[in-house]
């Protein structure tokens, strides 16, 4: 069991006899920063719901091991906890305080956002670390946010991650995979560094599950009154929302289009309802996209009455001025409608939102592993997510929730909670990982959710063709170590490493950063046709990849030209990006002592290598119907190549995809045609284990 203190009931002793500096209860006013504008950000801080348990959530992480803090978003966990634990002494002697978010986006944002109300500049006494970016000053910055992801690189260097006083796992509800796989080995980190102190931080957690997962298989500890060991049971300390009631709409009967109805909702608010801003959440950047274009085509109809509606767009891979643009203060007398991905569900508040919309979707990763197929999908989301939508509305007033679902939909068939993402992935990253940090005996791991074992039977397999594992499943050398020390997933490094062999690193390190990003494209805007036709004109019968070598050419040419991309609907923001994590992969391949190489426009070994790292996602064509039917090689799956790729209609015999994305179908996007020969030199003993008629069906 876990204890509970409740605030309020009763004082912490340790209050009264404060000693030796161990707890610092300094009037907020005698933080470091000064300057213009001080006291105003300081009295927004402390009217924040949080402000009230900065003493309790002080003295429970002096006093607890792990101390779990449940508390509704926009009550001020991730801005204002790391800064009562740099004002109470946490950072000093060159400690450092981290937080971390399963999101890069919301990574920069609280960072910047914590950076202002300190008065320091973003970078020194508070940085962050996402990764091929890194804003941080060692010797300087107190507190660091970073992705769960990005935490648990640091443990490769650092195994017991020595220079963090405090590491505050925030955003835990959302059990991205890094962060499951973070809180078991914290967990273990504990056992060796009692002095280490754990904030797990979430909005809607099950707060008692991720206690007894923390208080399970120790030795309970006597408590000696000693003031130096901290209890081993988890607190767990509840923050009280200040959220306003939210009315819920429900549709009366099922919306055939989520995206129309999501964009007469909002119109019809914008007629209708008194001034405040607009939430609606969609699944991805296509859809945000096609949302912006038809509110922006009506607002132009209906003339001057639709005007004053700014329509915004929020995912992640936005830059950082179209960020800014979201997070100002709306122009007076206007309106602003966000368009966002689920990442304002949580990890990000927008202040003055009164309305949301919600479509009941996310786009979410699916992995089974008895077709060994991974994919991004449209789905449902949970009812605690519908919750948090919710909850959304009422942040600055009493507001109104527009559910594209019938309140049927809601009752009888959402699913209460999501599925950890643990429990829906390709494991690949996360077994090698693990081996990595010397986690041998995988399956006997202290998991906070059990993965499937026929999902990690898959991810070992693969990984042994891929030459990462060794017959007794430890990491091969050279091979294993240094697919885990790049940071990417490990199709990408070993098709990395192979380039080396081939003699076409140039051009493969420009794939890996280009795959990297989500699209280089502008996206439809209404001119698909348009954009289809410029495609054409960096397109070869090879494949997205050497098509995007034609682009990256191009854009190296132009002199890096915004004008070159605008002109050929090339987003520049994207490509700059490129640029930059391009310059990071060609550091990391030469400490990996790669030598850098082109391979002088031959494709054949560009295709080559990419085959190396991705011969279990290899497809032969089936049959030209329905637009080109292909099957999986591996498991014999439907699959299609996507409208977006160079290659879509175009149907080679022989493909193989980057990534699935599925709505009707599975579709394959970023796609490339190879010869099948090339499987059987890339990994003999993959396409061995087939089952004699497989085998046949697939390389004969
Ligand atoms: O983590 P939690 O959801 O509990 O709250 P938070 O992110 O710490 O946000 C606390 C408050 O800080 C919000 O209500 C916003 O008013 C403000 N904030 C902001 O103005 N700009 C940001 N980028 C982040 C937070
Ligand atoms: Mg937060």
């Amino acid at each position: 069991m876990a204890e509970f203190w409740k605030p309020g009931s009763e004082k912490p002793r340790i209050l009264e006899d404060e000693e030796g500096g161990v707890l610092f209860f300094s009037s907020p006013y005698s933080s470091s920063s000064s300057g213009f504008g001080y006291s105003s950000i300081e009295k927004q801080r402390q009217r924040l719901p949080v402000f009230k348990y900065r003493t309790a959530i002080l003295y429970l992480v002096e006093n607890h091991a792990t101390t779990i803090v449940v508390g509704e978003t926009g009550s001020g966990k991730t801005t204002q906890i790391p800064q009562y634990l740099k004002e109470a002494g946490w950072a000093e002697g060159g400690r450092v305080i981290a937080c971390t978010q399963p999101r890069r986006l919301a990574v920069q944002s609280v960072a910047s956002r914590v950076a202002e109300e300190m008065g320091v500049k973003l970078g020194e006494e508070v940085g962050y670390t996402i990764r091929f970016e890194n804003l941080t000053n060692p010797g300087v910055t107190m507190i660091k946010f970073l992705t769960d992801g990005v935490l648990l690189r640091e443990m490769m260097d650092d195994p017991l991650l020595t220079k963090y006083s405090v590491i505050m796992v925030d955003e835990a509800h959302e059990r991205s995979l890094s962060t499951d796989i973070l809180l078991g080995l914290l967990k273990k980190i504990q056992r060796r560094r009692p002095e280490l102190r754990l904030i797990i931080s979430s909005a809607t957690i099950e707060a008692k599950s991720m206690s007894s997962f923390f208080s399970s298989s120790r030795k309970r500890q006597q408590d000696t009154g000693e003031d130096c060991v901290p209890r081993t049971l988890p607190a767990i300390l509840s923050v009280e929302g200040r959220g306003f009631n939210v009315q819920i709409h429900y549709l009366e009967e099922p919306a055939p289009d989520y995206l129309q109805a999501a964009v007469s909702t909002v119109l019809a608010i914008h007629d209708e309802e008194p001034i405040g801003d607009i939430l609606v959440f969609l699944t991805g950047q296509d859809d945000i996209d096609a949302a912006a274009q038809l509110l922006t085509e009506n607002a132009q109809n209906r003339g001057r009455h639709s005007s004053g509606l700014i329509v915004l767009p929020l995912y992640s891979g936005l830059s950082r001025a179209d960020q800014d643009l979201v997070f100002s203060p709306t122009p007076k007398g206007k309106r602003k409608v966000v368009l966002s991905t689920n990442i304002a569900e949580t990890s990000l508040t927008l202040e003055g939102v009164v309305y949301v919309v919600d479509s009941g979707f996310s786009k979410q990763r699916f992995y089974n592993p008895i077709s060994d197929i991974e994919s991004l999908v449209v789905a449902p989301i949970s009812k605690a997510s519908a919750r948090q939508r919710a909850g959304r509305a009422g942040r600055v007033r009493p507001g109104k929730c527009y559910r594209l679902y019938t309140e049927e939909y809601f009752v009888k068939e959402m699913a209460a909670e999501g599925i950890p993402e643990m429990q829906r992935s390709n494991l690949v990253s996360c077994v090698i990982q693990l081996k990595a940090l010397g986690v041998d005996n995988i399956l006997g791991f202290d998991w906070l959710a059990s993965p499937a074992p026929e999902a990690m039977i898959r991810a070992l397999e693969v990984l042994y063709s891929l030459g990462i594992l060794d017959d007794d499943a430890k990491l091969t050398s050279p091979t294993g170590f240094q697919v885990a020390e790049i940071p990417l997933d490990p199709m990408i490094s070993k098709m990395i490493l192979s380039a080396n062999a081939l003699g076409c690193s140039e051009e493969i390190i420009t794939i890996a950063a280009i795959l990297s990003i989500q699209s280089i494209w502008v996206s439809g805007r209404g001119a698909q046709k348009e954009l289809d036709e410029v495609k054409l004109r960096f397109a070869v019968a090879e494949g997205d990849h050497v098509t995007y070598l034609n682009v990256y050419k191009g854009f190296l040419h132009s002199g890096k030209s915004s004008q070159w991309c605008h002109k050929n609907f090339i987003n520049y923001h994207a490509m700059k990006k490129v640029v930059e994590i391009r310059e990071q992969l060609r550091k990391l391949a030469q400490r990996l002592g790669l030598a850098i190489k082109s391979c002088e426009g031959d494709t054949q070994v560009v295709r080559k290598a990419v085959t190396a790292g991705f011969f279990t996602h290899a497809c032969r064509l089936e049959a030209f119907s329905q637009g080109g039917m292909y099957k999986t090689i591996r498991s014999s799956q439907e699959v299609y190549i996507h409208p977006s790729s160079i290659l879509f209609r175009v149907n080679p015999k022989w493909v193989i995809y980057y990534s699935l994305i599925s709505t009707d179908r599975h579709y394959m996007r970023n796609v490339i045609a190879i010869d099948p020969s090339w499987l059987l030199e890339a990994a003999p003993n993959f396409y061995q284990q087939q089952k004699p008629n497989q085998a046949a069906h697939g390389l004969i």
